[in-house]
């Protein structure tokens, strides 16, 4: 057994779950082929415990490092932080130049608040959001985390876990006194929208949702959805964690001509290091100085410095317009190389969050292409973000794989369909992750 599959098969005895998110479990690509620890990563390349070398097309890091892993200018300013001290009894002085750089590039907002992880800022947001509007009623659309205030939309009226509307997160845990503060609908859902805001609307304190994922919004959506919030005296929270920063510079909703009260900025912000980011206008945020918001980590140095210099990095090299360039080419690739064999995919979405889809037996190919493609030297499944790290020579060799991997999968298929398939994995079929309320 490699050293890597020793130590996950270890740390499922030592860590409930095996890791901390649930995206980065070796179940969800290939059980017990993937490569599971990175003893190394730079640019879009990956060293393993066992000396294997991968290029990264997949997340790149769940979607953190968008100029590419331990990016050289950021490292600097980091490093530079760090030698410096990056933990004192005093402030970071790079948090209020963080500050304004948010309120510049957004000018709608005045205020802003930090933490550093996607999760934390998203409940800080909620939290604010009541205490200013003395609410209790949260609207869900999206995927914003792990706290008790999101998974109480999942508190069913058994004590079961019937009614789980965003299925394959289980409310375990959570106070079932909570069931009804957090109500859920789909993006687009314009009737189900309405009938949150018909029973809930004097009591709702905010809307959070993601502006977009992987669509244009449908004309008119966003605006509809601010409009009708504010009729009814809830804020509205635009949750930019993973699209912020990759469609265009700074928010999506920039794009869109639509401004929240609040919008949440994580992930790709800090290209690697913890940071988090709540921005509003005044108003939205009053609720901030009157609720208890306070941790000690949030006042450390190395989030705000990596941001700060991974903004002036994104915004100096137009990463939105190179990440959007490579997207398409590896859904070029993707679809050429599958019709080349006649392997049947589609290829949806935006270049900067790049897909795609097998039309059959969905579950069992995506684990055959991960299998194959790792053996081809690649890390890939059916989602792959790309980085500024990736280029042409990247691609070109990605390329030959792909059509390695994709004539190799429909030569298993004729042979012998799903079974076929399913035996030529060579170990269990990837789990499914959990069903987003956008797509
Ligand atoms: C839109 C969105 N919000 C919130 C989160 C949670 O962020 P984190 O994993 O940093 O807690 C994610 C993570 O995938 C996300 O995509």
């Amino acid at each position: 057994m490699s050293i890597s599959e020793n130590l996950y098969k270890h740390a499922k005895q030592r860590i409930p779950a095996g890791t901390q998110l649930l995206s980065k479990r070796p179940e969800m690509f290939a059980p017990n082929q993937w490569p599971n620890y990175a003893a190394k990563a730079v640019g879009c390349e990956v060293w393993d415990l066992d000396g294997n070398h991968y290029y990264d097309m997949t997340t790149n890091g769940i979607g953190a490092c968008l100029l590419g892993y331990s990016d050289p200018d950021i490292n600097k300013a980091v490093i530079d932080r760090i030698t410096n001290g990056c933990m004192s009894s005093l402030n970071p002085p790079e948090e209020v130049y963080l500050a304004d750089k948010l309120c510049e590039i957004h000018p709608w907002a005045e205020n802003v608040r930090f933490a550093r992880t996607g999760g934390e800022i998203a409940a800080i947001a909620v939290r604010i959001a009541r205490a200013t509007t003395g609410r209790d009623v949260v609207a869900i659309c999206g995927y914003h985390g792990w706290s008790d205030w999101y998974l109480a939309a999942n508190l069913g009226d058994s004590k079961g876990l019937d009614g789980v509307h965003l299925p394959g997160l289980q409310p375990a845990g959570v106070p079932r006194g909570l069931k009804g503060t957090s109500l859920t609908f789909n993006y687009g859902d314009k009737e189900a929208f309405d009938k949150i805001i018909a029973e809930y609307g004097d009591r709702l304190a905010c809307v959070i949702m993601e502006p977009c994922r992987n669509n244009m919004p449908p004309e008119g959506w966003l605006e509809y959805i601010r409009d009708e919030v504010h009729r009814v005296g809830g804020l509205l929270i635009f949750d930019e964690i993973t699209i912020g920063w990759r469609l265009n510079f700074g928010g999506s909703h920039l794009q869109f001509g639509v401004n929240p009260d609040m919008a949440l900025f994580a992930k790709a912000m800090g290209n690697g290091h913890p940071i988090a980011a709540v921005i509003g206008t005044k108003e939205a945020m009053d609720g901030a100085h009157t609720s208890f918001i306070s941790s000690t980590y949030w006042t450390e140095g190395v989030g705000p410095t990596a941001a700060l210099a991974t903004i002036e990095k994104m915004e100096k090299t137009k990463v939105w317009e190179y990440v959007a360039n490579i997207g398409n080419t590896v859904k070029k690739d993707w679809a050429d190389a599958a019709a080349r064999h006649g392997v049947e995919i589609t290829t949806p979405g935006f270049p900067c969050l790049a897909h795609f889809g097998f039309k059959e037996n969905g579950l069992e190919m995506k684990t055959l292409f991960t299998v194959l493609m790792l053996k081809q030297g690649f890390m890939a499944n059916t989602g792959m973000y790309p980085t500024l790290a990736h280029n042409e020579e990247v691609l070109k060799i990605h390329r030959e794989a792909l059509d390695k991997v994709f004539a190799e999968m429909a030569a298993i298929v004729k042979k012998g369909g799903k079974e076929a398939v399913i035996e030529a994995i060579g170990g269990p079929v990837c789990q499914t992750g959990f069903a987003r309320l956008i797509d």
